[in-house]
């Protein structure tokens, strides 16, 4: 049988490297798109598994180049890891630029949508597929400053629900709301100076948990609902949080 293949957004940096791994490990052909050419060929050089295909997910054309690459080179395609996604600074909102907005939702949410309209119906005609998201808990438990992402995840959330129920039982959709990871995204909202360490800490304080999320916690969570272990779920949205949308 040929390798299964999965497409992981973002898979050259933060937690989307390491659900890249988790799927190579098991034996997946694994397509990262990213727009981070230097990461993005460096990770995929990691194993001859790995393909990189430099791209903008926001792009309707980056998705249809997705699914050629997999239809035409692997002869199917599985999984679909919407990771990418970028956040904003943590400002009220009537000190946003409006831009911000505009980009937060292009990136986060318009994916969604394309990776969707690219892929469903080659995943309808092979007979089964699964979509999995990455939402935040800031779409149920939204903390102040972001509300342009909470509100681009409450987004994710809700076109996965929707989804679930147009393209069931032939392909699964379900989402995974991680609160705090060590990512980038994470480094850039604490920064780097002397008080970096006293901000990480108050952060990881507010976690039932303890700690923040690791990378593979996330991919775990991801592995879980990308495979058969979890064939009767669909449109939930897993929270990987230590406790905190509690
Ligand atoms: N890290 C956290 O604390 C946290 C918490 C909740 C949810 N999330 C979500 O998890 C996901 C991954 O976050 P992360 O922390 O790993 O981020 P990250 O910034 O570490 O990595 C994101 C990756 O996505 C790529 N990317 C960004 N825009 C792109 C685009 N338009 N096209 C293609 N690639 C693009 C980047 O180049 C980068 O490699 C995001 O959707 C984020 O919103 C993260």
């Amino acid at each position: 049988m040929q390798a299964k293949v999965a497409v992981v957004t973002g898979g050259a940096d933060g937690f989307g490297a390491t659900i890249t791994d988790r799927f190579h490990d098991e034996g997946y052909q694994v397509i990262i798109i990213d727009i981070n050419r230097a990461k993005g060929e460096q990770k995929a050089s990691g194993g001859p598994n790995l393909h990189f295909l430099f791209g903008d997910v926001t792009q309707q054309e980056t998705w249809d180049q997705a699914l050629a690459l997999s239809r035409d080179k692997f002869g199917r395609l599985d999984v679909v890891v919407n990771n990418a996604g970028i956040t904003g600074a943590q400002s009220p909102v009537h000190t946003k630029d409006m831009l911000e907005y505009e980009r937060t939702f292009n990136v986060n949410v318009r994916p969604i949508f394309c990776s969707a309209r690219a892929i469903v119906p080659y995943m309808i005609e092979q007979g089964n597929g699964v979509f999995v998201n990455i939402a935040s808990t800031g779409c149920t438990r939204p903390r102040p400053g972001f509300a342009f992402y909470n509100a681009s995840k409450a987004a994710v959330n809700v076109a996965t629900k929707t989804m679930a129920l147009e393209y069931a039982p032939t392909i699964r959709f379900n989402c995974i709301a991680p609160a705090v990871g060590n990512t980038s995204m994470l480094q850039a909202s604490i920064g780097s100076g002397a008080d970096s360490q006293e901000r990480l800490q108050k952060i990881e304080d507010l976690l039932p948990m303890k700690r923040v999320a690791q990378p593979i916690d996330i991919a775990n969570a991801v592995w879980y609902l990308a495979t058969d272990q979890s064939s009767f779920v669909t449109g939930t949205t897993l929270e990987v949080d230590g406790g905190r949308g509690i």
